[in-house]
């Protein structure tokens, strides 16, 4: 039934958590995983003045390797620890457009993720992120939580 899982993870404890349920079903179903993050660039401020634009993009693409590979190894450890394999997607951009898309193109049967995240309002009970998915993604979505 759902033979490609795309597990979206931003780090947080209620990812992690939503990974642990998608590992546990990866193992019922025998799915593929594939991990997916997302990095969403900000414009910073200008360093220094007159310093070269490259300077600051080659350190936005440092900051982003940096961030999306320590949520990689948080978020695959679940799946490592379950003895399941899994992929692992890199993307830039804006995440519920990315996570869609990426859905789509990987043909996922299945998104997994937590209701809350990172950062966000407490007083809201689903996250924009997983809110925005729910509404866009053309599969089922399982909201962990
Ligand atoms: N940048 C991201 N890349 C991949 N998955 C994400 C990202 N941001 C959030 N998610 C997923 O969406 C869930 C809900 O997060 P989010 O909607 O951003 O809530 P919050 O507003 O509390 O941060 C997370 O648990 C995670 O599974
Ligand atoms: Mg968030």
């Amino acid at each position: 039934m759902f033979s490609k899982i795309l597990v979206c993870s931003d780090g947080s404890e209620e990812a992690i958590k939503a990974a642990q349920s998608a590992a546990e079903l990866a193992k019922k179903f025998n799915s593929t995983v594939v991990l997916i993050n997302v990095f969403t660039p900000t414009p910073g401020p200008m360093p220094f003045v007159g310093a070269p634009e490259a300077v600051s993009y080659n350190q936005m693409a440092v900051d982003a390797d940096e961030v999306q590979e320590a949520v990689e190894r948080r978020t695959g450890r679940v799946f490592d620890e379950a003895g399941i394999p899994y992929q692992t997607r890199r993307e830039l951009g804006h995440p519920v457009d990315r996570i869609v898309s990426v859905a789509e193109e990987e043909k996922a049967d299945l998104i997994v993720m937590g209701s809350r995240g990172l950062g966000g309002f407490q007083r809201f009970l689903l996250g924009s992120v997983s809110d925005g998915v729910l509404h866009h993604a053309h599969c089922p979505v399982l909201i962990v939580r």
